[in-house]
């Protein structure tokens, strides 16, 4: 391994963030788990997959009728997430475009959504390809300058989507800043913030005036990369009523087993995401400093544009970071056939490091020209740095980087 590494110090990463959650820890690991709500008393909640539930007479059971209305594995996912997301309530569907798609059907024939610019290209897809084709009006703004939100607002703006970071290119918005204003031009626009980055560990965009926060849980929230699932958090009675409705109506449901596994794998987020973020900063500072690199972007860097922000509204960073490599495609492609520890694949949040090529993997669905003025170029590539050891990642890097750019003889 690299002999010269010195790794990062656990003490100094979390200087100047907020603060950590109080009970984060404690609710996760108990909230909606109690084994006395099982006869047997279970400590770990069974796995419920009946798709039905004896009734002692017509319409009089307890509590369940019929699995996509509700199942008793997604009940514990439900609540332990509400918990650590500060919020009363919580639907778990099957996807995180599952999430999305369930949010939107919220809104009517042209009612109009304002989306951040740079979002996932799976949500970008479905605003611009599918939501547009039925009757919503869709528009983007760059939301890290609020004046451009704020001329962005319609009459008949509707939901306001945020991500934050942003999805390749980690931009940021300030969610206070940008409710505030949102909810000052029209208290009923809804604000939803994608926390799928930034997991409910490090961000809480619901304490931040936001009135949904969603996630794809198929990344952190989950965080072992063998679950398929999407969450929205609110504290509004009316929003959780409509949401839950439509969980039923559309039947975007998760499977039970799905459920038990991003329950559990819920248990040991706070760990996980600490040991994301050492390892995400070691990566960044090693890429920051290494001439083969044109730019690196990781918000935990003093060098990113809304550090600040980062600093003001989460409490610590994930393991996402996005750079240029020097060169051109044939550098990018090079450096990622190479890696030897990170896996070419897409995805993030799982224990494992991934490394991608956005351009031509993750948003390729996003069109050429808006790739080009987001910055999603051919020598962009981003990184899910995983939980291995500090050094091996690192080396590993190198060694990528070294083949990408030999040096001349
Ligand atoms: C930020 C973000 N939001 C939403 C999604 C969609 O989630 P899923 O793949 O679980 O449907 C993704 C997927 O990569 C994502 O990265």
């Amino acid at each position: 391994m690299d002999q010269n590494h010195k790794p990062e110090e656990q003490s100094d990463l979390f200087a100047g963030f907020r603060e950590p959650y109080k009970s984060f820890a404690t609710d996760a690991i108990h909230v909606g788990q109690e084994p006395e709500q099982w006869k047997s008393m279970a400590v770990v909640p069974p796995i419920s997959l009946s798709t039905t539930f004896k009734q002692f007479g017509p319409g009089k059971h307890a509590g369940y009728e019929y699995s996509r209305s509700g199942n008793p594995s997604r009940d514990c996912l439900e609540k332990a997430v509400a918990a650590v997301d500060g919020a009363k309530y919580c639907i778990a569907v099957a996807s995180g475009l599952a999430a999305t798609v369930t949010i939107t059907h919220m809104l009517k024939v042209g009612d109009g959504i304002l989306c951040m610019d740079d979002v996932y290209g799976g949500t970008n897809r479905y605003f611009q390809k599918i939501a547009s084709q039925t009757g919503t009006e869709v528009s983007f703004a760059d939301f890290t300058k609020p004046e451009l939100l704020k001329a962005a607002l319609k009459p008949n703006t509707k939901l306001v989507w945020i991500e934050t970071p942003t999805n390749p290119t980690m931009k940021v918005v300030d969610i206070k800043a940008c409710s505030d204003l949102v909810h000052e031009f029209n208290k009923d626009i809804v604000v939803v913030v994608d926390n799928t980055f930034m997991s409910a560990y490090f961000q809480r965009p619901l304490a931040f005036g936001a009135d949904i926060c969603m996630y794809s849980a198929t990344k952190y929230m989950n965080g072992h990369s063998d679950v398929v699932m999407g969450l929205a958090s609110t504290n509004r009675d009316d929003l959780f009523e409509r949401l839950s409705y439509l969980q039923n109506a559309l039947g975007c449901v998760p499977s039970p087993f799905d459920c038990f596994l991003c329950n559990r794998g819920l248990k040991t987020l706070h760990l996980r995401m600490e040991c994301h973020f050492k390892n995400a900063m070691a990566a960044a500072k090693f890429l920051e400093a290494d001439p083969r690199v044109e730019k690196v972007i990781f918000p935990g860097l003093p060098s990113h544009p809304q550090h600040e922000v980062v600093k003001k509204q989460c409490t610590g960073c994930p393991g996402m970071i996005t750079f240029y490599i020097k060169g051109k495609l044939e550098h990018a492609s090079a450096f990622l056939s190479n890696l030897k520890l990170f896996a070419i694949a897409e995805s993030l949040g799982g224990y494992e490091s991934l490394a991608e090529h956005p351009a031509i993997m993750t948003h390729a669905s996003v069109p050429e020209n808006e790739r080009t003025a987001l910055g999603i170029s051919d020598t962009l590539i981003r990184l899910s740095v995983g939980l291995e050891n500090e050094a091996d990642i690192i080396q590993d890097l190198e060694q990528a980087l070294a083949a990408a750019h030999p040096k001349k003889k």
